[in-house]
């Protein structure tokens, strides 16, 4: 048996890495030459900073670049080093993430810079294992930064590199699968390896041959209708040459989406809100919002507000309805107006009171800024 095994991965690594070498060696000069003529200026290209670039690819995970670009600009601004971040409160870091989504990366930041200044006085590592340590890196972005700020030969792996590699490759199957993602992570190495024996440009060719992978994905080679024309991989491509481009990535089986169903209540007395916190230990813990609750469905959902708040014998106004969609769940959330008369209600749920002022300032979570913009604007 273990004989067996033996040969079977001994031969596994060679019929990987021999024709795929072969393949990317007239790559990387492609690669570098496109993204020296091709690439978009965005603005934290424009920086060695290794504290700003880590911020664009935190920013970058789940957001595009273009909503990313303004978001990117107010942060390095208010806070421009690893000190300014560290220092800063929990609040002001999370206001300047609301609208971002996915709050946990806005967290790990805030604790990422306090590590930094703990345990490298505050200079942001250059060491993979140090960069890869820092809560909210992953592989990805310790590759990232490593290659892009430090130009080390560490490959990365997102969704546009995952495409690029899966038809210039030819690589069948779920991309997220094991050894799939294994012989994507190998190729992702070879190609940033042998970017960093061209030396071409000086010194910058890792960080040159990452982002060009990445900018193939996100200008050239996108999901549908690639623009195979202007891909400077076009004559080494397995999927061009076999006509399959619309064939890669093949598609893996989608989770089902759940329906769930909230019902708001915002609730104005004499120009002030209420508003409850999320709890540190749920999902956008620390987060403002108003009172609202889940239920099985819409039937009944202004009772249930009623209820569940102690009003009494009110009838609410019914504002508009959100939809809005968190990672496998689709949502709906039904929105109610109260404004309450002389007697303030006295509410069963925590909350405080607080000026239209403070509701513009307050970190809210997506789907009620939305409330504010859309509902009570
Ligand atoms: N996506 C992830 N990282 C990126 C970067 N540095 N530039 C553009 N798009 C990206």
């Amino acid at each position: 048996m273990g004989h067996r095994r033996r040969v079977r991965s001994a031969k596994s690594e060679v019929s990987l890495s021999k024709p795929d070498l072969v393949l990317s060696e007239s790559l990387v000069p492609r690669l570098l030459a496109w993204f020296a003529t091709s690439a978009r200026d965005l603005p934290w290209r424009r920086t060695e900073n290794p504290y700003g670039i880590w911020i664009s690819e935190i920013m970058l995970q789940q957001t595009q670049v273009a909503t990313v670009i303004p978001y990117w600009e107010r942060w390095m601004r208010q806070l421009p080093t690893v000190a300014d971040l560290a220092k800063a409160k929990i609040d002001t870091v999370l206001k300047l993430w609301e609208g971002l989504g996915y709050y946990r990366r806005a967290r790990n930041l805030h604790q990422a810079a306090s590590q930094i200044l703990e345990q490298h006085g505050g200079q942001f590592p250059r060491d993979f294992a140090a960069i890869l340590d820092l809560p909210g890196v992953g592989p990805y972005t310790a590759g990232a930064v490593a290659s892009i700020a430090f130009n080390q030969a560490a490959p990365i792996l997102d969704g546009n590199v995952m495409r690029v590699l899966s038809r210039i490759y030819a690589v069948a199957g779920d991309l997220t699968e094991k050894s799939n993602n294994a012989l994507l992570w190998r190729l992702a190495r070879q190609l940033v390896e042998q970017a960093q024996q061209t030396n071409q440009p000086v010194g910058q060719s890792c960080s040159a041959l990452n982002q060009a992978l990445m900018e193939l994905g996100a200008l050239v080679c996108t999901p549908s209708t690639p623009h195979c024309v202007d891909c400077p991989a076009q004559k080494l491509c397995r999927a061009h040459r076999d006509q399959k481009v619309d064939q890669f990535p093949q598609p893996k089986k989608r989770a089902t989406s759940t329906a769930r169903f909230f019902a708001t209540l915002v609730l104005k007395k004499k120009g002030r809100w209420f508003l409850c916190q999320r709890p540190e230990d749920t999902v956008n813990g620390g987060f403002w919002e108003f009172p609202s609750l889940e239920l099985e469905n819409s039937v009944h959902a202004e009772q249930a507000l009623v209820r569940w708040l102690g009003l009494e014998n009110v009838q609410l106004e019914r504002l508009g309805q959100i939809a809005h969609a968190i990672t496998r769940y689709r949502i709906r959330q039904e929105v109610f107006l109260h404004e309450p008369g002389r007697t303030p209600p006295r509410l069963s749920t925590a909350g405080q009171w607080v000026t239209s002022r403070a509701l513009q300032e307050l970190p809210l979570t997506g789907s009620h800024r939305r409330i504010v913009t859309e509902l009570l604007a």
